[in-house]
This record gives structure tokens, C-alpha cells and sequence, in this order.
């Protein structure tokens, strides 16, 4: 084997951010193995991997649940780097049924790590969430802002974020802890704010804004975000190793005027636009503070706002069969 191949566990690697990255990385290191465990939920999706990169030998895919720790052991035990991307990922859906958020994303991350204790990797990245610190008590959020999460998915994320901060005191596991904040692209469920509103306006349904589409996050591109992950994978292990690292645009737009982007970048109507209630568990404002992304790893988010959008756009409108096939779950997720 070359010197410099790897074998790359990545958990999640099906969902959105997941596949994004392990497209990426399997074109970017041709002698990279990957494996990717997924338990496919519905979140889950072969479709959103090369045809090239699935009948590759360098690619292997298990298809199981984060949860079951022989298999972990055993995938762990064959990895050189575990990159754990697996989780449910929806605030909302948090809100109606949080038994399997704290089951996969905290229980899940606590059979992974403890694989990483008992077969040692080089490193251990652990992909948690800006969603861990609520609202924004400090004009731009970095490591230290207080965790105050506000739903049970931030409530799970920050309880799988401080069990791999403990486990990297009390086992000494070579963990970095990554806290992306609001990412958007190409394969992102239709039950997230961006995909949907696209969705809806390629339907020229209503754009639903929840209560006045006031609250504003951190909007950052999802191949930003995979570039960020792949400078933590090839650091200076001292210069990452125990570090919380934050990726994020350090820009916040609020959801009102991401749709009005949206519409008018898809020439639609603002009459689309529809109000209905607001949801509980959700934060007021998001925005990054990057600089130690920018310190430790020369970091930034470099697509702008109007571009990521426009990609994102061209996405869905090139994609219909994509996701065609989630509509059914929008009614049923409108109706609740
Ligand atoms: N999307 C964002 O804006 C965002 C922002 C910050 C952090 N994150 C975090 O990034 C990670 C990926 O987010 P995403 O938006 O791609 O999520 P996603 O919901 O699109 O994908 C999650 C993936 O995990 C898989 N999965 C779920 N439960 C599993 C289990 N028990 N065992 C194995 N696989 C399982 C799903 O099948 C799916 O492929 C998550 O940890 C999420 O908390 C996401």
C-alpha cells in the first residue's frame, strides 16, 4: 500500500453533508480507501454517491446502524482516521419524537468513541453542531460561547459533543470536535428551510416562513464545509488534536430574505411567500466566529451567499427525480 493511502471510516456518509464529503474525498485522494457506514434512514441515500465511486474497489459501504457496536469495532478496528457524520439531524422532527435523536446521536457516538478507545485511530473527528450553543448571546459565536442548546436535536448533538470532549480527557482519544454552522447545498433533505422553499417554488406552491422569517443563521455552503473537514483530517495532529473548531461563514442572513433570494433568483413571485406559526426550539440568531478555523487550519468559507444559492437552486431544478420522492413526507410533515 502507498505511504500515504488511508482508510477513512465515515459514519453518515449517505445523509447530506456525508455524501458531499465522501464524493469529495474519494476524488481528491486517489489512494484513499473509504468506508461508509450508514443505516440509511430516511435521510439516507445511495443516489447521492458517484456511479464511479460505488463500483470502485477503493469504496465499501456497510449499511447498519451507528448503534451496533460489533460492527463498529469491527469497521474501527480495519480505519486509520473515523470521520462520524451520522445522526438525526432535523429540530423539528426533534420536537415530535426524541427517543432515536438521543439514541443514535448520543449513544450512537458514545459506542463509536468507545471503538476509538479500544482500536486507536490517528484521529477522530466528530462532526457536532452550532446548533449546541442556542441563540447568540455574543455578536459572533466562537469556541467558548456558552452551550445552550435550545430543541432535543441540540440537546442530543451537545450531549454527543461533550461526551467526545470527556472521552478525549479521560482516554485520551485524538479527537477534534468540528461544529459546522448552518450548511445548504446540492442533496440536502426537502425538509430543511433551503431545499424546501426551492422545492415549493419549482411547484409554485407557498414558500412557508415560519412566524415573520426573522431569525437569521449562519449560512455556509456544503463544499466549504468539506474542504474545512479535509484541512482537520490533514493537520498537524498537535496542531488539532483536542481542539473544538467552529466552520462557518461568519455572515448571518435571516430566513425571510433567504427565501427572497431564493425566488428571485428562481424569477418566482413574491406572493409565494405564505405565514404560518412559529416553532418552538428554535434559536434566534447564529453567526460564526471562524478565526480559529482561519488560525489553526487557514480556513474560510469562500462561496458567497448568492452563489451557494444559485448551485443550490440549479440542483433541485436539474433534479426533480432527486426529490420527487420525499414529497409524500412533505404533506405528512405540513399536516403535524
Ligand atoms: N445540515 C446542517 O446544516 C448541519 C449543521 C451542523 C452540523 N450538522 C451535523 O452534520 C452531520 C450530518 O448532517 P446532515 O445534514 O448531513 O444530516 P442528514 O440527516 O442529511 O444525514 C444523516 C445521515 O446519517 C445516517 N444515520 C442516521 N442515523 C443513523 C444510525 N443510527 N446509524 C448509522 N447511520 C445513521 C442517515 O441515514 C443519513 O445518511 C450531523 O451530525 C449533523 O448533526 C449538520
Amino acid at each position: 500500500m502507498p505511504s500515504n493511502s488511508k482508510t477513512i471510516l465515515i459514519t453518515g456518509g449517505a445523509g447530506f453533508i456525508g455524501s458531499n464529503f465522501v464524493n469529495y474525498i474519494f476524488r481528491k485522494y486517489p489512494n484513499y480507501k473509504i468506508i461508509l457506514l450508514d443505516a440509511l434512514t430516511y435521510a439516507g441515500n445511495l443516489d447521492n454517491l458517484t456511479p464511479e465511486m460505488k463500483r470502485n474497489d477503493r469504496f465499501r459501504f456497510y449499511h447498519g446502524n451507528i448503534t451496533r457496536a460489533d460492527m463498529v469495532n469491527a469497521l474501527v478496528e480495519e480505519s486509520d482516521v473515523v470521520v462520524h457524520f451520522a445522526a438525526e439531524s432535523h429540530v423539528t422532527r426533534s420536537i415530535y419524537d426524541n427517543t432515536i435523536f438521543f439514541t443514535t446521536d448520543v449513544l450512537g457516538t458514545q459506542i463509536l468513541a468507545n471503538a476509538v478507545v479500544n482500536y486507536p485511530v490517528e484521529r477522530f473527528i466528530h462532526i457536532s453542531s452550532s446548533e449546541v450553543y442556542g441563540t447568540a448571546l455574543s455578536d459572533a459565536m466562537d469556541e467558548d460561547h456558552p452551550l445552550n442548546p435550545l430543541s432535543p436535536y441540540a440537546a442530543a448533538k451537545a450531549g454527543a459533543d461533550r461526551l467526545v470532549y470527556s472521552y478525549m480527557h479521560t482516554y485520551g482519544i485524538p479527537a477534534v470536535i468540528v461544529r459546522p454552522f448552518n450548511n445548504y447545498g446540492p442533496c440536502q433533505h426537502i425538509e430543511k428551510a433551503i431545499p424546501n422553499f426551492i422545492v415549493s417554488a419549482l411547484q409554485n406552491e407557498p414558500v412557508t416562513i415560519h412566524g415573520q422569517g426573522l431569525s437569521s443563521r449562519d449560512w455556509t455552503f456544503v463544499s466549504d464545509t468539506c474542504e474545512g473537514v479535509d484541512k482537520i483530517l490533514h493537520a498537524d495532529l498537535d496542531t488539532v488534536k483536542g481542539q473544538t473548531i467552529n466552520l462557518g461563514s461568519e455572515e448571518d442572513v435571516n430566513v425571510l430574505d433567504i427565501a427572497r433570494m431564493i425566488l428571485k433568483i428562481m424569477k418566482k413571485p413574491e406572493s409565494l411567500l405564505n405565514y404560518t406559526e412559529d416553532r418552538p426550539g428554535q434559536v434566534s440568531r447564529h453567526i460564526a466566529c471562524a478565526k480559529k478555523a482561519r488560525n489553526l487550519l487557514g480556513w474560510e468559507a469562500t462561496i458567497k451567499l448568492e452563489e451557494g444559492l444559485e448551485k443550490t437552486v440549479e440542483f433541485y431544478s436539474n433534479n426533480p427525480k432527486w426529490w420527487e420522492r420525499y414529497l409524500w413526507m412533505k404533506e405528512l410533515w405540513e399536516k403535524n
